[in-house]
């Protein structure tokens, strides 16, 4: 599962066992309190797995002073040959291509790697096809627009970030689309016509805002319905009276803050909820309570903590960290859930997937750069770059595609 090429760690992480005895491990396994499920036998299923492999990591930094490596060129390959090359699996996807555009062009970016001039050119060009010309974006040439796929392309172009990726997006098409998704209560559906969710919201805020086409009468009451998601678990579900999920949870928050309002969530039930979502023996986070770990909730769910830090860090918290254990987290990606031949996934032994490899990446990234950065194993050799946690794009990237477009007035 991992790649054990010798690489010395630093000398002061190689010091450290950052591996747990198996006697630690044990203590760490989920209680039943006696009373055998189907999820706590799936539950059991997967403590054992990752307990093996953490066992025999253990062995080989006590035995030969080694750390697992995130094997990037691997990872590079995996993606660079995804651009063109995908197998029967995807075809399922036929309708989220600029997602597939966006997860590796994205994943590619946090492993520090660029694309020759041409390729990104000719990337812009594809989702350019996909445009409507009503506005936003659809998941295919010829398909019509839809929130997910917008807010898709628009990333993918902002990593992308030439001016002809730019100028690609319509932004008077754009802003006439997402008025035509808004509910009388501030919610968006995800299409004409559409189911209405929380995804819907982040979607149409986060392209809103990093394409200034923003305005306040556009998510009047918008904030209210989010906050309406929050459940009594804490977290947020797709709308008023779902279970609580990660997925939904970060889109809530995200697009609280976008829209200045993180005020009307409960933030303590929210923090409660998040941590324990943490597993005890993987370190990984699964989505919901009861559920199994996977690899993609390190973004989904450890990405909601950048976010909380700066609500807490305005109310006077501080801290050099995270409110979750960094440490757990990037043993779970490095050594459970790198494919051999490159790419990133769920759980060992499910397969790899650009999805999974975008969101562990992602993961990846928020959990090394905390203010103050911590990367387990050689740093030189296992630091990715920086993600702008209310994007989910590479901090420069935000940064660059918000200078561009805050120049530009805001179209009618
Ligand atoms: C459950 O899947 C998954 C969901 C209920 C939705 C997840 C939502 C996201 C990942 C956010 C999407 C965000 C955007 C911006 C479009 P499952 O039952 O297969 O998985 P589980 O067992 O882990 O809950
Ligand atoms: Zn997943």
């Amino acid at each position: 599962m991992w790649d054990w090429e010798s690489i010395d760690a630093d000398r002061e992480t190689q010091d450290k066992m950052i591996f747990k005895s198996n006697e630690d491990l044990l203590k760490d396994r989920q209680d039943t309190e006696n009373f055998e499920t189907t999820t706590s036998i799936m539950q059991d299923e997967v403590e054992a797995t990752v307990f093996r492999i953490y066992q025999v990591t253990r062995q080989l930094q006590e035995l030969e002073g080694k750390l697992p490596i995130l094997a990037r060129s691997n990872h590079i390959f995996y993606l660079k040959t995804s651009l063109t090359h995908l197998s029967q699996s995807y075809e399922c996807l036929d309708s989220s291509r600029p997602w597939l555009c966006y997860w590796i062009l994205h994943a590619l970016q946090i492993l520090g790697e660029t694309l020759d001039d041409e390729d990104y050119s000719h990337i812009a060009g594809f989702l350019a096809k996909c445009q409507s010309p009503e506005g936003g974006f659809g998941g295919g040439p010829g398909q019509r627009p839809h929130l997910a796929p917008t807010y898709a392309a628009v990333n993918a172009l902002c990593t992308i970030g030439t001016p002809e990726a730019y100028k690609t997006i319509d932004r008077q098409g754009l802003r006439r689309f997402l008025k035509s998704l808004r509910d009388q209560d501030g919610a968006f559906s995800m299409h004409v016509g559409g189911e209405v969710d929380i995804r819907g919201v982040y979607c149409a805020v986060s392209v809103a805002r990093l394409t200034n086409v923003y305005s306040s009468e556009m998510f009047r009451n918008t904030a209210e319905w989010i906050a309406r998601c929050q459940t009594w678990e804490g977290g947020f579900g797709g709308c008023p009276g779902m279970e609580a999920h990660g997925g939904y949870t970060f889109c809530g928050l995200a697009a609280l803050l976008l829209l200045e309002s993180a005020k009307l969530c409960d933030i303590s039930s929210l923090l409660r909820w998040t941590v324990n979502r943490q597993m005890r023996l993987e370190g990984g986070f699964q989505g919901r309570t009861n559920k199994l770990v996977d690899g993609c909730y390190s973004f989904w769910q450890g990405g909601t903590f950048p976010l909380l830090h700066s609500i807490l860090s305005e109310l006077g918290f501080k801290s050099d960290h995270w409110l979750y254990d960094q440490e757990a987290l990037q043993k779970y990606l490095l050594v459970c859930c790198q494919h051999p031949s490159g790419g990133l996934l769920d759980k060992p032994d499910k397969p790899r997937d650009v999805y999974h490899t975008c969101y562990a990446l992602s993961g990846l990234s928020v959990a090394q750069n905390s203010p103050s950065p911590l990367v387990i194993g050689k740093r030189e050799v296992n630091s990715v770059d920086i993600v702008h946690p209310v994007y989910n794009l590479v901090q420069t990237s935000a940064a660059a595609a918000l200078i561009y477009f805050n120049e530009l007035t805001i179209p009618d």
